[in-house]
């Protein structure tokens, strides 16, 4: 009797581990899912040259792939929007130039929008 109940009790208990394991993975996947990009607010046009020039670096919520350099999350803090500009015109470090690959006003959109992160 006492074997029996203790190990109904050993698999009730095994059960609420694994419903509280699924419970807290589905949580866990589901709450970052909607917060997931907050700093990725750009303007349609600016997020698309974003995502199309910078994203590899940079990475999908400005949090930076290439170490705490490249994390533009309060970019804004640091340079100004004249900085970035000039950054982005000429590049820096392991960073290419954009001059030639995006138009002014592509890297004035990214610049001004950047330069909003603080
Ligand atoms: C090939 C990788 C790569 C790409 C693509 C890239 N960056 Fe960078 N970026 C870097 C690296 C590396 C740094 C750090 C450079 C350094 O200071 O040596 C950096 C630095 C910066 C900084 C200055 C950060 C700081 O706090 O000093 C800004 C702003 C920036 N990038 C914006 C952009 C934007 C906007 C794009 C897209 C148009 C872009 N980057 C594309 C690699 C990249």
């Amino acid at each position: 009797m006492l074997r029996i109940s203790l190990s109904t009790w050993v698999k009730m208990l095994l059960l609420a581990v694994l419903t509280t394991t699924l419970l807290a993975a589905c949580g866990g996947t589901s709450q970052p899912g909607t917060k997931a990009t907050p700093h990725m607010d750009a303007p349609d046009g600016t997020a698309s040259v974003y995502k199309s020039n910078c994203i590899s670096c940079h990475g999908t919520d400005l949090q930076g792939r290439m170490g705490t350099q490249t994390n533009l999350q309060q970019v804004g803090a640091r340079m100004s929007e004249a900085d970035i500009v000039t950054q982005l015109q000429n590049g820096k470090g392991s960073m290419p130039p954009f001059k030639d690959r995006l138009t002014s006003e592509e890297i004035a959109g990214l610049a001004t929008w950047l330069a909003g992160k603080k």
